[in-house]
């Protein structure tokens, strides 16, 4: 087989085989593919898409790529969570110490930045001596002792993912149905839980922008996982503006941190709660999500959730007073405050524009080769639907120099649109997607 021939065919738009797709997957994963081949393939299924039967093979031979993680040593239902990608979307740092602190199992493997959207790991290493990169056996003896663990996919677990994954963050090829599917469920699969939450992004922050795009995405991957056999919930919830205040690594952990303490409310909180209530309802802690919520409520009164994110820190080598200290993790050198020079109602917003400003501060990859800077991002003030006038609070910035600050500020203010009669604000989720099909929800 020649992968010349099969960028080809996928270039023309036609159907690969299986066999071709086990080619190009297995030349991901064992590095026998240069990453301009692999580049050029990814665009050609960006550009041209995959039939359902594509992308289902494609999942299933990136899962077999590695080897598939076995979490039968960890008693109970081991339900996974994932998100497809947003801004200021931190709600695995809410949940998963919530869903530890209320007794079920979380084995958790995140990613890192995509694109414009922020990374669960990325994040947690912006705590002080925070690791992420942990050995499948130390993972299960952690998960074992306290209940839960947060670390990136180990190596050989969906080697195919991390190659791609890798390289569609720097070639502009993250936007694709086949590819965000694929990645997604072969990581699920192959990280050995029992039943998924899908958090389905959707707006001008997520990586699909429409709806009706989103709720596809979410078909496709409740398709997939019910071909192999496990329950997947996926929920579309809103992306047209940030979700936490906090955009940037250390930011978000601030902003986590906040949630649990019981400090803050809003949306991080309110989409947290409800990812959470679905995964106790799939681990059969409870019967309904209200019952979910009002524990996982009870987690954050009691400090419980904040008790738990501590421990999970401290076992994977990080400090865990920055749980009580805010002040331990990265200072960013510049923060400065600005304010609306215009009033009016917030009307919409470009947030994927908001990400990338993040980024360009120094809180996201351009190349692959690129290192963070955890301190920088920025704290959005105002959401959709708010009455804004001169002199009201707009972002305050953190940067590494007053320059990069002047100029995301600039990016965001001109970002935000604004109406002159009241805006209505977007729900926080719009539909819930399982294989018994699609409940939306009214605006
Ligand atoms: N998260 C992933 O793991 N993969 C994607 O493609 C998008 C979000």
């Amino acid at each position: 087989m020649n992968m010349v021939e099969i960028i080809g065919k996928k270039k023309l738009g036609q159907v690969l085989t299986h066999e071709e797709i086990d080619y190009f997957v297995q030349g991901a994963a064992t590095g026998t593919i240069p990453d301009y081949q692999l580049a050029a393939m990814l665009m050609a299924i960006r550009l041209n898409g995959m039939t359902a039967e594509e992308t289902t093979y494609l999942t299933l031979s990136m899962t077999r790529s590695g080897d598939v993680a076995d979490l039968s040593a960890i008693p109970g239902v081991k339900v996974d969570k994932h998100s497809t990608g947003g801004v200021g979307d931190t709600t695995t740092l809410v949940l998963a110490p919530l869903v530890a602190a209320c007794g079920i199992p979380v084995a958790k493997m995140s990613g890192r930045g995509l694109g414009h959207t922020g990374g669960t790991l990325d994040k947690l290493e912006s705590i002080p001596g925070m690791s992420v990169e942990i050995a499948e056996d130390a993972f299960i003896r952690q998960v074992q002792t306290i209940g839960g663990a947060i670390i990136g996919q180990t190596g050989t677990l969906a080697p195919a993912d991390k190659t791609l994954y890798a390289l569609r963050d720097v070639t502009s090829t993250v936007d694709s149905l086949p590819l965000i599917a694929s990645s997604i469920m072969s990581k699920k699969l192959a990280s050995g839980a029992d039943a998924i939450v899908l958090d389905v992004k959707t707006g001008s922050g997520a990586i699909m922008h429409t709806l009706e795009g989103s709720i596809d995405l979410a078909k496709a991957m409740v398709d997939i996982g019910t071909l192999a056999d496990k329950p997947v919930v996926a929920i579309v919830t809103g992306m047209e503006q940030p979700l936490g205040t906090h955009v940037g690594n250390a930011l978000e952990v601030k902003d986590a941190i906040d949630v649990l303490s019981g400090r803050t409310a809003g949306a991080l909180k309110e989409v947290s709660l409800l990812l959470g209530s679905h995964m106790l309802v799939l681990a059969g802690r409870v019967k309904t999500t209200t019952e979910g919520k009002a524990l996982l409520e009870e987690a954050i009164r009691s400090g419980a959730g904040l008790q738990k994110l501590r421990e999970i820190i401290a076992a994977q080598g990080g400090d865990p007073n920055v749980c009580n200290d805010l002040s331990l993790l990265p200072q960013a050198k510049v923060v400065k405050a600005y304010s609306w020079d215009a009033e009016g109602y917030v009307e919409d917003m470009d947030t994927t524009a908001i990400g990338l400003a993040a980024q360009a501060l120094g809180a996201g990859r351009m190349k692959k080769s690129d290192v963070l800077d955890y301190s920088v991002g920025l704290v959005l003030h105002a959401r959709i639907g708010d009455k804004v006038e001169q002199g009201t609070p707009l972002v305050t910035v953190y940067a590494k120099d007053e320059a990069a600050a002047d100029t995301a500020a600039a990016k965001v203010r001109q970002v935000i649109k604004l109406s002159p009669v009241p805006v209505q604000q977007p729900p926080l989720w719009y539909a819930i997607v399982t294989k018994d099909g699609v409940q939306r929800f009214d605006r």
